[in-house]
């Protein structure tokens, strides 16, 4: 695949390539997302050919930048909204857009069945890094991207672990470097009569949207076998392909746990955990923290650790559970569970 840099002239070879209905993984401030002319149905059945992902599991719609009524008119219809959904839509809009926020709203006639997987509703964002904005401003339209990795895989937050996942099945990538965020957008669902359901917790806090919009619905995760409202909803997703297992306390060494194993914390220091393991004879091929202190740096790193343990000879992954639920602590403890088997 070809590799463009975010200059205006990589911008427009990559704006050129959308046009003509071909695929092109661009950063956005979450993870990188696979893009594609949200118009074009013969572009978007490439996205779920590339990924291997079911057609069943509908894609985001990548916004300009612009006021929200502009450029939802298209694509949402608001029309049997009471006032209370059509002002939850705007003060969300207005307060986290651009951002790691994905509305699920009514869709129009003019989303293609694909991008919605013949739902009545879309899913919408507007993103904030600027290289998304210059390339939807270069390719002069919305562009559906789910994010850039194989379907169940782990997402992508650079450039490499997007040609890991795709090299081959995708015509480009726009490196930018690694994603700030590092987590996907929080999927948030507003009903007609303005009630808010939480799809998929993520990189915007759920306490945040509460503290201007009011109560969010949380959903407890499905398993395998229901069929979700949004798959990222599935038990298992943003999976390794080592097993890994869940652990209150890593310092405690897993009864069973193979010679080889690498080891996770999200939080804090991890010699303690290793030194624990390896008085059990174990070998610890790897052992990594997410971060000292932050829950911001811990999900910044979480899908690049992820892979990186992955990658490693280690026999069995061994994580800490998130100690926090709170904030992005939400979206780590989520991806974890999902990673686990
Ligand atoms: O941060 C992100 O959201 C990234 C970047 C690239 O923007 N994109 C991303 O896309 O995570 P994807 O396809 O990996 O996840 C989209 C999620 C899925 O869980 C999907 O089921 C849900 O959004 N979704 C999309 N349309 C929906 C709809 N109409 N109703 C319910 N859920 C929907
Ligand atoms: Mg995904």
């Amino acid at each position: 695949m070809l590799s463009l840099v975010p200059t205006s002239q990589d911008l427009y070879t990559a704006a050129a390539l959308l046009k003509k209905a071909r695929l092109v993984a661009m950063p956005t401030e979450t993870v990188y997302g696979l893009a594609a002319d949200a118009f074009e149905p013969t572009a978007i059945v490439k996205i779920f050919d590339a990924k291997e992902r079911p057609r069943f599991d509908p894609l985001i719609v990548h916004l300009p930048v612009g006021p929200p009524e502009d450029v939802l008119r298209t694509l949402v219809v608001l029309d049997d909204y009471a006032p209370r959904g059509k002002e939850a839509v705007t003060t969300l809009t207005r307060v986290f857009w651009p951002g790691p926020l994905t509305l699920v709203l009514p869709r129009s006639n003019a989303v293609p069945d694909l991008v919605t997987s013949g739902k009545p509703t879309v899913a919408v964002r507007m993103p904030a890094h600027p290289t998304t904005q210059a390339l939807l401003k270069a390719f002069g339209g919305p562009l559906v991207a789910p994010s850039a990795n194989r379907f169940g895989s782990i997402s992508p937050t650079t450039a490499d672990a997007v040609r890991a996942e795709l090299d081959g099945r995708i015509d480009a990538v726009v490196d930018a470097g690694p994603t700030p965020l590092g987590v996907e957008s929080t999927v948030l669902a507003v009903d007609p009569d303005g009630t808010l359901r939480l799809l998929r917790p993520g990189a915007l806090p759920v306490e945040d949207i509460e503290a201007v919009a009011g109560p969010v619905v949380r959903q407890a995760p499905l398993s395998v076998g229901e069929r979700p409202e949004a798959p990222g909803q599935l038990s298992r997703h943003y999976a390794p392909g080592t097993p890994l297992t869940l652990v209150d306390d890593l310092t405690k060494p897993l009864v069973g746990a193979p010679p080889c194993v690498g080891l996770l914390r999200v939080l804090g220091p991890v010699e303690e955990a290793q030194a624990a393991y390896e008085a059990q004879g174990h070998t610890v091929v790897i052992a990594r923290s997410l971060s000292a202190s932050t829950l911001t740096e811990a999900a910044q790193r979480l899908f690049a650790v992820l892979r990186e343990l992955d990658e490693s000879t280690a026999e069995a992954l061994i994580a800490e559970r998130c100690p926090s639920h709170v904030g992005l602590g939400h979206a780590i403890a989520d991806r974890l569970e999902r990673a686990a088997r």
